[in-house]
């Protein structure tokens, strides 16, 4: 049972609240506190002045300092690049392949190249510069075009098969699904192809398969099927593939051709960039 407790004399006024017989004064407000909270709203009108603050129909209301987080971040830039225009000008007036016995240069290029390339080039070839089905193995010692540091700058520069740029490196494998082959002739030759590597599914259409190659196919890929950089047709005898080396793979990359595309860079990175990222590309392992 609760009962109303008596309201002594001295006591101030309640609210009128009761909780459990637990009344609420109604004491007037600490005066520190109540001074701490009028600064506090002096502060924040004083601060959606000075700073962009309100958001409008078209933009938030800009501040009268001018200040914003975006002009921080390019002065930021801006500064770094300031400091690092010696080292580019020096890496862009740089003999390529001296890059590399140049330690200053290598060591530079070596990190500003990772960076380039974790953001402009590992969605294609992987972060770890692997490849995956399409998009080569940048590891290995297999070059479609060239492991040297002067055919991977030029490859990067310029791209591949891109219309963006005139001096792109470029060459098309016919589909020869389309026009070229009646569905026998390519069955003999994708066992042909699987046959320089390793096991075809039928060893019957292996010698059939060598006279269409020796017909349609060493133009690019060289009598030996060793490939020709110059085109860059892959070479066909190492178990490396692009887009596959099953009879399927094969059978659609002869049937359809394939046209693996890359941007050219050239337009879209600073000269210092692209000799970085190619110096870079160059020393992870594969280059020659
Ligand atoms: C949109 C996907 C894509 C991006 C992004 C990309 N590449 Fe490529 N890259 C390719 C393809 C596809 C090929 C193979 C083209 C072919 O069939 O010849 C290639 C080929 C290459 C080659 C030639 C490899 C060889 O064996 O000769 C190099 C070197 C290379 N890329 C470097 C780079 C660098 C460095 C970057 C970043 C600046 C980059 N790529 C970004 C798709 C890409
Ligand atoms: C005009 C030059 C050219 C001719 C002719 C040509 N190829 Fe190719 N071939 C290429 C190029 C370039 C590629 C690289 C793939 C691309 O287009 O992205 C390629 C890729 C391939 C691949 C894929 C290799 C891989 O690593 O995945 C196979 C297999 C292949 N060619 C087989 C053939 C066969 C079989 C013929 C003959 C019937 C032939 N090619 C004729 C240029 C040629």
């Amino acid at each position: 049972m609760s009962k109303k407790p008596v309201q002594k004399k001295q006591d101030p006024e309640t609210t009128g609240h009761v909780w459990d017989g637990i009344e609420e004064f109604n004491n007037p407000l600490p005066r520190w506190w109540l001074w701490t909270f009028y600064v506090t709203i002096i502060w924040a009108i004083g601060y959606t002045v000075l700073y962009p603050a309100w958001p409008g129909l078209t933009g938030t209301t800009q501040g009268v300092l001018g200040w914003s987080q975006r002009a921080d971040v390019e002065a930021d830039i801006a500064s770094a690049s300031e400091k690092l225009a010696p080292i580019n000008a020096k890496l862009e007036a740089a003999d390529l392949t001296a890059i590399s016995s140049d330690a200053e240069l290598s060591g530079y290029a070596a990190s500003a190249g990772a960076a380039v390339f974790k953001t402009w080039c590992a969605q294609c070839h992987g972060s770890g510069a692997a490849g995956a089905v399409g998009y080569p193995n940048l590891l290995d010692n297999d070059w479609l075009w060239g492991g040297d540091i002067e055919a991977i700058y030029a490859t990067v520069k310029h791209g591949v098969r891109t219309e963006e740029d005139d001096d792109a490196r470029y060459s098309e494998m016919p589909a020869f699904g389309v026009d070229y082959l009646e569905p026998e002739q390519i069955d003999s030759v994708v066992n042909y192809v699987m046959s320089l590597s390793g096991d075809p599914v039928d060893a019957s259409l292996v010698a059939a398969g060598g006279e269409v190659f020796a017909e349609e196919c060493t133009s690019c890929h060289a009598e030996d099927g060793t490939g020709d950089r110059e085109q860059g047709a892959p070479n066909l005898t190492d178990a490396i593939w692009l887009y596959g080396g099953d009879y399927d793979a094969i059978k659609e990359t002869v049937s359809n051709s394939r046209y693996g595309v890359m941007p050219s860079w050239g337009s879209r990175l600073s000269e210092a960039q692209v000799r970085a990222v190619a110096a870079y590309v160059h020393q992870l392992g594969g280059g020659e």
